[in-house]
Order: structure tokens, then C-alpha cells, then sequence
């Protein structure tokens, strides 16, 4: 993962650095690093854990004089995230950062240890700054070329070199690269979101591209060749930093969901034309990962259920490597709140090399996956800041039941479509009265945050709702949780079912409600504190039940997940964890 941003102009270029880094730390906070270059010295500091520490390491240092820099945070993937293996790496005359990850990078060490070259660090980066060192002559476009060749794997690299003290270079593979282009200044960055609040305009590298970024011109290179690039201006609210308050993001931004299903789902309801067809279709692979990957799961039961078509719903790290089997009238759906994901990314290019169609689920409409798909549905989150997806996740179940919706009514499997469209507009009150109720969440959090394991059982829906449930609570309060379908547990997982053992119990789903039942009372037989979430209509009167309210298929998971968002949030809270950015996490998984 990782996250870069360099600066050249006029300001004090730490400031630039650090308040890029404190945007990008989403992409990883292993440890982070600046290097500055002027005249006559450079500069490179480097420390381990989040941005805060390297800001407290720089409060003795004067580094004002300096205009030119580089810097990295870091999400370790080759080697332990110590300040050895921390960014900016240096050998020789050549100071690099780098997000990505280089394949052969071993084989490459192991030759330039015979050359003689001495590395201090575990990185793969380190072997593309020997190689850049190696090769270095007066053509620096040359010699990035000539190492681009070299290397395989993803990069966005950001070079410095020694005694070049107006200039950066930046390469690229298969990591996202923006450069900004101001009056008198310049940047780069992983996001333009670390960058965004000095410039609106911003060149989007194409992979294989190199740029050579000084203050009054950038010039870009693609497979060596001299190139021109299209400049975007691109206005970002940058209101939406400010925790508005609230403790946490993660708080912050379970609360903006009911505004922000409102200005997703307004355009498409006031104009369901809008809502793209699937009519042509016989066959949908829906493709992501983690909690993406969960609501399309959702989309998946609809689709078959509602739609009557074909469904698959498979995480991209497997997907991308799977003979896939496409009818000639199969549509791959992507669903990516970064847009970076890096294999999702991977997914949608094999899709798109194997010729089948892509619709893409996208919240970042600068992202690479927008930009790549042949259709893209946009979902309204604005930023997401903590770590843990919510308000993007229930944008994505909303967004993926308007398609199944539409293709269900287009196919005319489902008739009364007015009372659907009326449910869909009662959806942001709904969601609001959820998330209204703290206390039920917070009364919730007290019974489970001393245990240290905990299962979700559902079936069908309720099952790809548990997935969810699951994986909130385990990445914000590190308590270990399973989610199971319900039928299942009694292969083999029952066995870990004691007395007091939580088990979260999802049941709003009609048809299969007998069923659900029996495996409620199975693991209460063996002393599970079972937690009921239902619907009103499938109400049990437990001691610990949430009940939601009775809305349809299409729209009850957007009311089931906010109640598992805040459980999570709220035990996370009480075990005194890092809410916003849990270890070894990254808001953006730019590697594979
Ligand atoms: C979990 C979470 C992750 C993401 C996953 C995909 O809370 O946020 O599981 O859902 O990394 O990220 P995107 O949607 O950016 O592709």
C-alpha cells in the first residue's frame, strides 16, 4: 500500500510533506519518512508508527530554507516496520519512496550483492534506488527507463538525486500516480487528496509513464518517448475532514449515511431510467473485496432471487487468477469504495482483456477503476476517512438492490414497482432511526467486549449481513468473530459454542424463519448468549434483540448493517481501541 507525495516550488516544502502524509496515512501507518534537498545538503528523517511521531521528530529540526522534497508513509510488505525499513531509502546518489511491490526484487538483490552493493534494509525499494544508482547517467529519463525494464511488479516511485536539487522524478506501474500542477510549484502524490488543497489540476499518469517535475514545468515520458497529457481540474469539498464533533470518523461517518444514501439514491429514483439495464445480460460476476465483496454478496441473493439471473460473487485476489467461464453475455460488476483496490483493479483489466462488459460500484470518481470500467455507478460517500468502510458499504447495497430492483421489474418478475420506488424514498429516515437508538448499540457493546470470541449466524441475506457483522466487529475491537451460515455451524464450528459465548443472530428473512429459528435454539441449547436481530415482524422478545423495522428485501439490509456498524464501533470504543485506524490496516489495499 503505502502512500507518496513530493513537492517543488516556493513554499516550506515540510509543511507541504506533512500535511500530505497526515491525508495519505489512510494508505498505512507502519512509519513514514521526508527527504529534503537543497544546494548544498539533504535532509532525511525518518520515523516508526504514525505521521504524529515524525512530526514530534522534526519539532527540534530547522528544515524552513528547504523548497524540494519527497515523502512517504509506510504499510510494511517486505520487511518489519522498523526505522531501518521505513521510506526514504537511500544508496548512492539516488533517494527514493515507493508504493508498490517489486516481484523480482530478490533475484535483483542477490546479483547486486555479488556487484558489491551494500543494503542496510528488508525492502524491495532499496534494490530499484541500487539499480537506479547503478545505471545513473546524465539522461535520468533514460536511466528510469532502463530500470523500468528491469523491474517487475507495481510502482509509483518518487526519485530524488543527489546534487539535481530543482527537480523530482516520478515512474509508474500499476500503483496510482497524480502529479498537481500549481503557479510556481508542483507535486505528486499517491492521492490527489494529498495534494488537493493547493492546486484544482491534476495529470493522472498512465502506467510505464515517467515525469520529471520541476517548479515552473513538469514533462512527461511514457515508454521512455516524450509526451503530452491531458490536465483535469478537478473542485474537492474540503470540508468533509472535520469530524463534525464526533469522537471518531468511523461515528462521524455512520451518522452522514442517511444523507448520503439521499444523495445517492434521489437522482435514480427521480429518474429510474437512469438506473442502468441489465436486460441483455444472462449471467453477472460481481467481483471486490472485503466489505465490497460483502455487499455484493447482497447484490448476488437479489439478483438471483429477484432477478432470476445467473449470479457469482467472488473476492478479486482469487478471481483474478481463476479461469473464469464467461457466457458471451456475462457483465462483470466491480464494486470499489478507493477505486485503488489493487485487485480489484486486476479483476477488471483480465475482464476487460477476456472482452466481457464492466460496470463498476465506485465511490472515488478520480480513481483508477472510474476511469478503467466501461460503466460506472457512482455512490455519493463523499470521503471516507476511518479506516473501516460504513457509510460506502451501505452506498453499495443500495446502489447494487436499485440494479437487481430495475432488473427485476424489466424482466417483469415483479409488477408493483410504485410501492418499491415509495420504500426506496423512506430509506434515509429509516436508516436515521437506526443509528438514533445509541444506547440499545452501547447496552449491546458491555455484553460482548470482554469475550474474545464471537459468531454471526444468518442464513441467505442474513448470512451475507453476518459477513459484514463480522468483519466490523473483528477489525475494530480485535475480538475474533466468525460469521457462519446458520445451517452450517453444526459441521464442524458448534464445537467452539460454550456457555456465555456470544452469538450475534440475524432473522429477517421470511421464507427460511422456521429454519433460523431451530439454529437459534441449536447454539442456545449449548449456552450461547445469543443476540437477536430481527424484523419487527419476526420479533422473538428476547433479552437482547434489536428489532428493525419490516421493509422488503430489497431495503432490509440497509437497516440490519448500521445496528452491526455501531455494535462494533461501540465495543471497539470500550476495549479502548484505535477506532479509526486499527493495526496493521490500511484504508486502501494498493498491493495485493
Ligand atoms: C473493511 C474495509 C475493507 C474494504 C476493502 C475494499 O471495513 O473497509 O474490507 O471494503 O479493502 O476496499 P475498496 O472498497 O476501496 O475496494
Amino acid at each position: 500500500m503505502c502512500g507518496i507525495v513530493g513537492y517543488v516550488g516556493n513554499k516550506k516544502a515540510i509543511d507541504v510533506l506533512i500535511s500530505g502524509l497526515k491525508n495519505l496515512e489512510y494508505r498505512g501507518y507502519d512509519s513514514s519518512g521526508v527527504a529534503l534537498i537543497d544546494t548544498n545538503s539533504i535532509e532525511i528523517i525518518k520515523s516508526v508508527g504514525k505521521i504524529k511521531n515524525l512530526e514530534d521528530k522534526l519539532k527540534d529540526k530547522n528544515l524552513d530554507k528547504f523548497n524540494i522534497g519527497l515523502a512517504h508513509t509506510r504499510w510494511a510488505t517486505h520487511g518489519e516496520a522498523s526505522l531501518v525499513n521505513a521510506h526514504p531509502h537511500t544508496i548512492g546518489n539516488i533517494v527514493i519512496v515507493h508504493n508498490g511491490i517489486i516481484e523480482n526484487a530478490k533475484e535483483l538483490k542477490n546479483e547486486l550483492i555479488n556487484e558489491g552493493i551494500e543494503f542496510n534494509s528488508e525492502t524491495d525499494t532499496e534494490v530499484v534506488a541500487a539499480l537506479i544508482n547503478k545505471y545513473l547517467e546524465n539522461d535520468i529519463i533514460k536511466t528510469i527507463s532502463k530500470v523500468m525494464n528491469t523491474i517487475k511488479g507495481s510502482y509509483a516511485l518518487g526519485i530524488m538525486v543527489k546534487g539535481i536539487n530543482d527537480k523530482l522524478y516520478v515512474a509508474k506501474k500499476d500503483s496510482p500516480l497524480v502529479i498537481g500542477i500549481g503557479e510556481d510549484e508542483n507535486f505528486f502524490a499517491s492521492d490527489i487528496c494529498a495534494i488537493n488543497m493547493y492546486t484544482n489540476k491534476f495529470v493522472f499518469l498512465d502506467d510505464y509513464d515517467i515525469a520529471e517535475i520541476s517548479k515552473n514545468s513538469v514533462n512527461y515520458y511514457s515508454n521512455g518517448n516524450k509526451v503530452d497529457k491531458k490536465v483535469d481540474t478537478i473542485d474537492i469539498d474540503l470540508n468533509s475532514k472535520s469530524k463534525n464533533g464526533y469522537p471518531h470518523y468511523m461515528l462521524k461517518e455512520i451518522n452522514e449515511e442517511p444523507t448520503v444514501l439521499e444523495k445517492t439514491l434521489k437522482p435514480y429514483l427521480e429518474d429510474f431510467s437512469s438506473i442502468p439495464d441489465l436486460t441483455n445480460y444472462d449471467e453477472i460476476h460481481i467481483v471486490a473485496c472485503g466489505s465490497a465483496m460483502y455487499a455484493g454478496m447482497i447484490g448476488k441473493n437479489l439478483f438471483e432471487e429477484k432477478a432470476n439471473i445467473k449470479s457469482t460473487c467472488e473476492v478479486a485476489s482469487e478471481y483474478r487468477y481463476k479461469n473464469n467461464i464467461y457466457t458471451n453475455k456475462t457483465l462483470v460488476i466491480l464494486i470499489s469504495q478507493s477505486g485503488e483496490t489493487a485487485d480489484t483493479i486486476a479483476a477488471l483489466k483480465k475482464a476487460k482483456e477476456l472482452g466481457q462488459d464492466t460496470l463498476a460500484i465506485v465511490n472515488v470518481k478520480t480513481s483508477t477503476i472510474a476511469r478503467l470500467a466501461d460503466k460506472v455507478v457512482f455512490i455519493e460517500a463523499g470521503e471516507e476517512i476511518a479506516v473501516a468502510t460504513t457509510k460506502a458499504y451501505i452506498l453499495q447495497v443500495a446502489v447494487i438492490s436499485l440494479l437487481a430492483l430495475k432488473l427485476a421489474y424489466n424482466k417483469k418478475l415483479i409488477d408493483n414497482i410504485d410501492t418499491y420506488l415509495e420504500e426506496f424514498k423512506t430509506i434515509p429516515k429509516l436508516v436515521k432511526n437506526v443509528i438514533d437508538r445509541e444506547n440499545d448499540y452501547k447496552k449491546i457493546a458491555k455484553e460482548i467486549k470482554d469475550n474474545e470470541n464471537v459468531f454471526f449466524i444468518g442464513r441467505r441475506y442474513d448470512y451475507a449481513m453476518c459477513l459484514e457483522g463480522s468483519l466490523k466487529l473483528k477489525e475494530v475491537s480485535y475480538i475474533h468473530s466468525e460469521a457462519y451460515p446458520s445451517g452450517e455451524l453444526k459441521h464442524g464450528t458448534i464445537s467452539l459454542i460454550d456457555k456465555g459465548i456470544p452469538v450475534f443472530c440475524i432473522l429477517t428473512d421470511d421464507e427460511l424463519y422456521e429454519k433460523s429459528i431451530s439454529n437459534i435454539v441449536e447454539v442456545e441449547s449449548r449456552g450461547a448468549k445469543t443476540i437477536i436481530i430481527s424484523k419487527k415482524s419476526l420479533k422473538q422478545n428476547r433479552k437482547l434483540e434489536i428489532c428493525v423495522d419490516d421493509v422488503s428485501q430489497f431495503v432490509i439490509p440497509l437497516l440490519v448493517v448500521p445496528v452491526l456498524q455501531l455494535i462494533a464501533y461501540h465495543t471497539a470504543v470500550d476495549r479502548g481501541c484505535d477506532v479509526d485506524k486499527p493495526k496493521n490496516l490500511a484504508k486502501s489495499v494498493t498491493v495485493e
